[in-house]
């Protein structure tokens, strides 16, 4: 099973933090205390940690520096100029402007764009984008190609938007009401899949024809340009920066997170063209986030992302990243786990319905599966199934579920090296072996919206 080829780092480590194995009955106390949701359990109580790739990487010893030279003046700071040159640089819109996280800029970019009764078609909108686009009385349209659905279709751009659906989606609804496109690079909650260029070439053409402004969903830019460099036969000669430019040149803006592929714990920004957008962004932003030369960051904090966006798009960086993430898929794949296919770019998701066809979806096998795998080896996962997306019809109470039931082993940017990727691997293979002790679950306790962060939940006897 090890004959796998091992990533090898290109960086050696500096500074390490402990981390420490728990017993299981401290595992099974936590799990009760929690309420069997993973969210509650606290950090000191995990011991590798895969509930997300956002705000975990470890920064370098250039971004460290970075944080000592951070230029604190509320306004026009060094640190800003950096920032804005680096985004620039890579992106190549006319303005940027710095706010704290992704979906802060998903808020301020919607609220000056979105207007009650609007639609924003997207591959598949992420679950922050979506509430900041219903929050606004708005409907979030998913248009993604049809193979984004299909977990064993090895296509290797499943996150492209299917351009028949996105030209009959603005003819039905008209231009009028479509005040953006967004396209999601990659693909997080279609599991973690590529955009070819050729298909963002055809979602510009078609914005362009309708004359409806287009924007990325940016996070995790980086991995998306090094798979079309490595999956798209005409790109193969260009660098990753020359791709990352080319894909931006066919949009009018980005949203961004800073904290997945700019490699910082804290961060994000909205980076655009139209200049006639700058007043009321500037003004949401100023009274929401910050001063436009600070956002909600500290000067150091823009530091570090000016710093860390130079250095994620590294060929050698995202060789490794890339292949450290499918080193655990294959190792579960070859184990015959079920997977899904092929393996994304910042996780492997795994397809928890299969391995569990025991529980039906209203006991939760994807949370299930999850708890099952913190209970085994204190590894934390999330559940991306019937918990997080299920839609509970309020008269007559009865679930939906989204078609697919996952759990996603996200994997933190230079955080974890290979022998925790097989711990996680063999914790995995042990549990798929005596899956049919696995139990499902009911919840017992939830809120309205975004119930997966604080429900509660019990085991099924
Ligand atoms: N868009 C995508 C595609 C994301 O994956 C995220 C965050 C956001 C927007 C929001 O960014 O967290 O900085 O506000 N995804 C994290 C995850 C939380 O675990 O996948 P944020």
């Amino acid at each position: 099973m090890r004959d796998l080829k091992r990533p090898v780092e290109p960086y050696r480590i500096k500074v390490v933090e402990r981390i420490k194995k728990t017993s299981r009955s401290e595992r099974e106390t936590e799990l009760k205390k929690a309420g069997y949701n993973l969210f509650n359990i606290p950090a000191e109580k995990i011991f590798i940690d895969l509930l997300t790739d956002s705000g975990t990487s470890a920064m370098s010893d250039k971004q460290w520096s970075g944080i000592m030279v951070g230029d604190e003046s509320y306004a026009g700071a060094r640190s800003f100029f950096r920032f804005e040159k680096s985004v620039k640089n890579i992106f190549g819109f006319a303005h940027v402007i710095p706010t704290h996280q992704g979906r802060a800029a998903e808020r301020i970019l919607f609220e000056a764009m979105v207007k009650k009764g609007d639609s924003v078609p997207n591959n598949i909108h992420f679950d922050t984008t979506q509430a900041n686009v219903e929050v606004r009385g708005a409907h979030a349209v998913n248009l993604v190609d049809d193979a984004a659905y299909d977990p064993d279709s090895n296509d290797p751009f499943k996150g492209n938007m299917d351009i028949g659906k996105l030209e009959r989606f603005i003819e039905q609804t008209g231009r009028a009401k479509i005040p953006l496109v967004m396209l999601t690079i990659t693909n997080n909650s279609g599991g973690g899949q590529p955009v070819s260029l050729e298909n963002i070439k055809s979602v510009s053409a078609v914005c362009r024809r309708s004359k409806i402004p287009f924007f990325f969903d940016a996070c995790r830019f980086a991995e998306n340009a090094y798979f079309i460099k490595k999956r798209e036969k005409s790109q193969a000669r260009k660098s990753v920066p020359a791709i990352a430019r080319e894909m931006f040149s066919y949009a009018d803006g980005a949203t961004m997170s800073a904290k997945k592929d700019a490699l910082v714990n804290i961060g994000g920004f909205i980076t655009y063209n139209d200049a006639t957008l700058t007043r009321r962004l500037k003004n949401l932003l100023i009274i929401g986030e910050g001063f436009p030369t600070y956002g909600g960051l500290a000067g150091r904090d823009l530091e570090a992302i000016a710093r860390g966006l130079d250095e994620v798009v590294d060929i050698d960086y995202l060789e490794h990243r890339t292949s450290h993430v499918a080193y655990l898929g294959n190792l579960l794949d070859r184990a015959g786990v079920p997977v899904f296919k092929p393996i994304g770019g910042h996780a492997v998701y795994i397809l928890a319905d299969r391995f569990l066809p025991h529980i039906p979806r209203h006991q939760y096998p994807g949370w299930a599966l999850s708890v099952a795998l913190y209970r085994e080896a204190g590894v934390r996962s999330v559940e991306i199934g019937g918990v997080m997306f299920g839609k509970k019809d309020p008269k007559t109470g009865r679930e939906t579920y989204p078609v697919l039931e996952m759990v996603r082993l996200a994997v933190p940017r230079r955080v974890y090296t290979v022998s925790h990727l097989e711990v996680v691997a063999d914790a995995l293979i042990a549990l798929h072996k005596k899956r049919d002790s696995i139990r499902g679950f009911r919840i017992v306790e939830e809120p309205a919206h975004l119930r997966h962060f604080t429900a509660r939940l019990e085991e099924i006897k």
